[in-house]
């Protein structure tokens, strides 16, 4: 890791309930109460954005609310949908933009992520814009192609000021949910690789400053190796974020 700050996210996805969302919470508040080097970010359903919120203002928590979805129209009839105005009301700061389940189960397109994420930036939150190619495209040596046109069309007028408030998840969908994590060489191979295309489209200043975070089957584990890779500035987690011990080994392992 390098002196880019690392961050890591709970994706908690369509889990828990009122009153385990709130357990949950206030578990990771007190593990982590004395970390100050990392940036912590909790995502919960929907319906549990406000009483997450308020349980981290209480308790003077600096882990950040995360929305796991957002829709790019202001307002309007958008049934089903929820504005980046409606998230800030609820004390949201950050969106996660094209995760897996969004592009494969239900059916988001490039563009459509494209536009999520300006409308999150243009709102002034922060977003983590998430790419990663399939199993079948990794065996077909997709891989490098599918995260590089996933980061271009993602980040597609998005200028490098806004970039400062972009972290990137690499999350090889074969690795997500199925305990089978990439090994440290092959993330960081791709990684080095997303780095090197910000270089690109941005310049080799803001491309050092991006943080880059990995997803897919990390747990306590195996967050050390995966995160002592240069460019792997911490971690997306799923189902190892639903329990607060093992969310906070991870966090501990930056
Ligand atoms: P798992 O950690 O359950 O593999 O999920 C990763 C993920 O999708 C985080 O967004």
């Amino acid at each position: 890791m390098s002196d880019r700050k690392p961050y890591v996210g709970g994706n908690w996805k369509m889990n828990t309930n009122r009153t385990t969302s709130a357990e949950l919470t206030r578990g990771v508040v007190d593990a982590l109460r004395s970390t100050t080097t990392v940036d912590v970010a909790v995502f919960p359903p929907f319906p549990y954005l406000l009483a997450v919120k308020s349980i981290l203002r209480d308790r003077g928590s600096a882990v950040k609310l995360g929305a796991q979805d957002v829709y790019h129209k202001p307002d309007g009839a958008f049934t089903g949908e929820v504005s980046t105005d409606m998230l800030k009301d609820c004390g949201v700061q950050v969106v996660l933009c094209g995760h897996s389940e969004r592009r494969h189960v239900l059916g988001e397109t490039d563009d459509l992520i494209n536009a999520k994420v300006r409308a999150t930036l243009e709102a002034g939150l922060e977003c983590i814009l998430c790419v990663g190619e399939t199993l079948d495209q990794r065996e077909a040596g997709h891989t490098d192609p599918v995260n590089q046109r996933q980061v271009r069309s993602g980040l597609a007028d998005v200028t490098g000021d806004m970039l400062e408030r972009v972290v990137i998840a690499y999350e090889p969908v074969w690795a997500i949910g199925t305990g089978k994590n990439a090994s440290a060489t092959d993330a960081q191979d791709v990684h080095a690789k997303i780095r090197r295309l910000l270089t690109q489209l941005y310049n080799a200043d803001v491309a050092q400053r991006t943080r880059i975070i990995y997803g897919g089957s990390l747990k306590p584990a195996n967050a050390k190796e995966l995160l002592a890779q240069p460019d792997i500035d911490g971690g997306l987690v799923g189902g190892a974020s639903l329990k607060a011990t093992d969310f906070s080994g991870i966090v501990q392992a930056c």
